[in-house]
């Protein structure tokens, strides 16, 4: 099981040039963003420095994830991307997840069944999917002791959070895994303990396969002084 770690004080550049590299391979590209706060930087990043170097015509964007409000909310995932990158750019296409309707979840499983290539297991096949990682080591909604966690057949679903229970629709691990490239981003000093445990594999961010991380340095800064309290 390889995993390779960038380490950076800007790991967003970092993965804002592999993007750009990805992206201009020949053939149109499919590649899923996930929510959060992290990927805030990255993605205004994509839409203002790195615009000009991606061929946006040839890609269509998806939700790796998403709440169940509607998109307007301050906590809408599709709200932040829109914000952040969408607005900065004209001819993408971008695939909604439409969580805050019922049967959202099949309904995306279907436009993934006919927009992605699949492979020799009928899964759908990312370019790549673009992760962020919780202080609990979740990823996507895959939080720790939620059904979604052993899910092997389906490729969205509904999915229990952990603030009160709140369901969100999400990827699951069979289609993050069949995803051509598999990169988290992960900033904060606060994520420093998790990380750890999910590179031991104790967590659920454990189950992606061979991943790439983009790390911020501040995760490392007690380790390189001297000072690592474990
Ligand atoms: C979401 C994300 C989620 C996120 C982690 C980290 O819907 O919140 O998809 O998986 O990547 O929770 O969130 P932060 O980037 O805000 O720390």
């Amino acid at each position: 099981m390889e995993t390779t770690l960038h380490v950076s004080r800007e790991p967003e550049k970092l993965l804002a040039e592999r993007l750009v590299l990805l992206l201009n391979e020949p053939g149109h590209k499919h590649v899923a963003l996930s929510g959060g706060n992290t990927p805030r930087p990255l993605y205004e990043l994509l839409g203002s420095d790195y615009a000009g170097l991606i061929p946006w015509a040839k890609l269509s964007l998806y939700q790796v994830d998403e709440r169940e409000v509607p998109p307007d909310r301050p906590d809408s995932n599709y709200r932040m991307i829109r914000e952040t990158l969408l607005k900065h750019i004209d001819d993408v296409t971008f695939e909604r997840m439409e969580a805050e309707r019922i049967g959202a979840a099949d309904d995306y499983e279907r436009l993934l069944a006919v927009t992605l290539p699949q492979n020799e297991k009928h899964r759908p096949i990312f370019d790549a999917v673009l992760l962020g990682m919780g202080e609990d080591g979740h990823t996507a909604s895959l939080f720790p002791g939620t059904p979604g966690l052993q899910e092997k057949r389906r490729f969205v679903l509904r999915n229990p959070s952990l603030d009160g229970g709140r369901h969100r629709l999400t990827l699951t691990f069979p289609v993050l895994n069949a995803a051509r490239n598999r990169w988290f981003l992960v900033r904060g000093k606060e994520k420093a303990a998790a990380l750890r445990r999910v590179l031991a594999g104790k967590l659920p961010a454990s189950h992606v396969r061979e991943p790439e991380w983009f790390v911020g340095a501040e995760l490392f800064a007690d380790a390189a002084d001297g000072s690592g309290a474990e």
